[in-house]
């Protein structure tokens, strides 16, 4: 008899596979959304050969008035003020009106998007305007070419309209057997004074590659669980990669078996689609530094067999959103050319409850050899998350970033729109935090506090996956920084950072801003700040 290891160290058996075949390849998951081109020009907006036209209102003590810097002629500025009054237009934020043939306006429609109240001092806010532009152009489906003449002179408020009318040109084309009815506009046109300007060409590009990226991230969220599984996504960046300066590698269920990781293994034995960890490589030759990232990328959480709800289990193809992130973020990193080293890793794997699924009780030994206790099989994000930090921080790099959609406690404690940064070192979770809110990813810190620690103390392994009901955002963020290494042999572990983005990467209300319903891309240009933060250091 061949001797082999704890029945919680050997993972599923290929010959006694209890629960079918995995389901065959699919080459082509979803329809990839096309990319919306942006250009900026210094034409006075009265004279566009655009479909539309957009502009700005404020929100003034009388009801909207038109925002200044426009440069449309007298009487069409008078036009539109009359036609503000007589709609009784507000200029709040997500207040869009349209208005076809406006004299004076070579675009035969003409859009008005609300700013809200001007700032007291200073210039707009940058988030004020991406959001903006992208009410905007999300209100115009079937309308293709669009120029938008917004407030906001310097290169970073171009940068932010264009972020934002992009971020709002999005729409996922679905699973139909017929063409998508909403398309969004193909083609925009910024109008700036500074068309030519080296600093706006710069936000320019950056905003493109930040949109390309988001869409991706919101594509691969959007797509239904059962096309996008494990190794169908980790397809999907080898093909993205293929023409980039980013190398993929695949860590397959017999390779994640071997090298020991049996918190993914564990995780996804329930499942017919094995786990996957996907390492995505940017390694230009001028790095200032090395950075680390680690998504979480459950393609479905059921719960195991700690089962959810059904109410809860039907969003939870959004369970991947923190890879999906990384995924994309890194592509952009290479797209941008940053002079920082960036190693993504792709936690991959489907939480159900097959045949050979994980039990509540079960140890398992994960990368690096610490030992857990599972308690519930729903708790199941931390665990492929310690097997990819163990895996990141191997390398040794300058700091690692981690981003899942880890707790329903998040949810509870900062809703839908804010997510947290929970860090080891303080000056990082600044870092992260500051990267993050200038991009329009609302991010708040939170605490590990150590004294909860003995949350997660376990009678039979080195640590339980979970601890009591209070503060389980704060445990499953104190869980994940046992799983990251010392940096040498000193007493400090590398610099690491926790984004746990449960509420934030799905949208179930209604669309606001230049955010949609479904997959919000949260988190995308988080990662990208980062790193440019880490390109201009030092
Ligand atoms: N994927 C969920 C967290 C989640 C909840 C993401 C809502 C997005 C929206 C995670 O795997 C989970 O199930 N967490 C449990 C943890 C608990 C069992 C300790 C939770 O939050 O209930
Ligand atoms: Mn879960
Ligand atoms: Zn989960």
């Amino acid at each position: 008899m061949v001797a082999r290891g704890p029945a919680h160290d050997r993972g599923p058996d290929p010959a006694h596979d209890t629960v079918g075949e995995p389901r065959p390849p699919c080459p082509s998951p979803t329809k990839w959304t096309p990319v919306t081109t942006l250009t900026v020009s210094d034409r006075p907006a009265s004279d566009l050969k655009v479909d539309a036209l957009v502009l700005a209102t404020v929100k003034a003590d009388s009801g909207a008035a038109l925002a200044p810097g426009h440069g449309l002629p007298k009487a069409t500025g008078e036009h539109l003020t009359n036609a503000l009054k007589a709609l009784s237009a507000k200029g709040t934020p997500d207040e869009v009106l349209k208005l076809p043939a406006v004299p004076g306006v070579a675009a035969p429609l003409v859009v008005l998007t609300g700013l809200g109240a001007a700032p007291a001092r200073g210039a707009w806010d940058h988030e004020v305007l991406r959001r903006a532009a992208g009410s905007a152009t999300r209100a115009l489906s079937g309308v293709a070419k669009v120029a938008l003449a917004l407030p906001g002179a310097d290169a970073v408020a171009v940068g932010a309209v264009s972020e934002g009318a992009l971020y709002g040109a999005y729409a996922f084309a679905g699973h139909r057997s017929q063409p998508a009815t909403t398309t969004p506009p193909s083609a925009l046109t910024v109008l700036t004074g500074e068309a030519r300007d080296k600093d706006v060409k710069a936000a320019v590009k950056r905003a493109s590659a930040l949109a390309e990226a988001r869409a991706y991230a919101r594509d691969l969220v959007n797509t239904a669980p059962n096309l996008l599984y494990p190794q169908t996504f980790a397809d999907s960046v080898k093909e993205r990669a293929a023409k980039t300066d980013v190398k993929v590698s695949v860590l397959d269920d017999k390779a994640l078996l071997k090298g020991g990781f049996g918190g993914i293994m564990g995780v996804g034995q329930g499942s017919a689609n094995p786990p996957r960890i996907v390492t995505m490589t940017y390694a230009p030759s001028k790095a200032k530094a090395h950075v680390a990232f680690v998504g979480k990328g459950i393609t479905f959480d059921s719960g195991g067999l700690c089962i959810k709800p059904p109410a809860s289990m039907l969003t939870m193809k959004c369970d991947m959103a923190g890879a999906a992130a990384v995924a994309a973020a890194v592509l952009a990193a290479a797209e941008l050319q940053l002079p920082v080293a960036v190693t993504g890793y792709l936690c991959l794997a489907e939480n159900m409850p097959g045949g050979n699924a994980q039990r509540p009780g079960d140890v398992v030994t994960m990368r690096g050899g610490k030992t857990v206790e599972i308690i519930d099989t729903d708790a199941e994000g931390r665990m492929v998350m310690a097997d990819g930090l163990v895996l990141a921080g191997e390398k040794k790099p300058d700091a690692i970033l981690d981003i899942a959609t880890l707790t329903g406690a998040q949810q509870i404690a900062l809703g839908n729109r804010v997510a947290a940064v929970m860090a080891n070192d303080d000056a990082l979770r600044d870092l992260v935090r500051d990267a993050g809110n200038s991009t329009g990813d609302a991010l708040w810190p939170m605490p590990l506090p150590a004294d909860m620690r003995p949350n997660l103390d376990s009678q039979i392994a080195d640590i339980a996956h979970k601890g009591d009901k209070f503060g389980g955002m704060l445990t499953a963020g104190i869980f994940l920084g046992e799983f990251i290494p010392q940096r040498d042999k000193s007493e400090a572990r590398i610099p690491w950072a926790h984004l746990d983005i449960a509420g934030p990467s799905f949208n179930e209300s209604g669309p606001w801003g230049y955010t949609h319903k479904g997959a919000t891309g949260f988190g995308v240009a988080t990662l990208v700040a980062v790193l440019e933060r880490y390109a201009t250091a030092g």
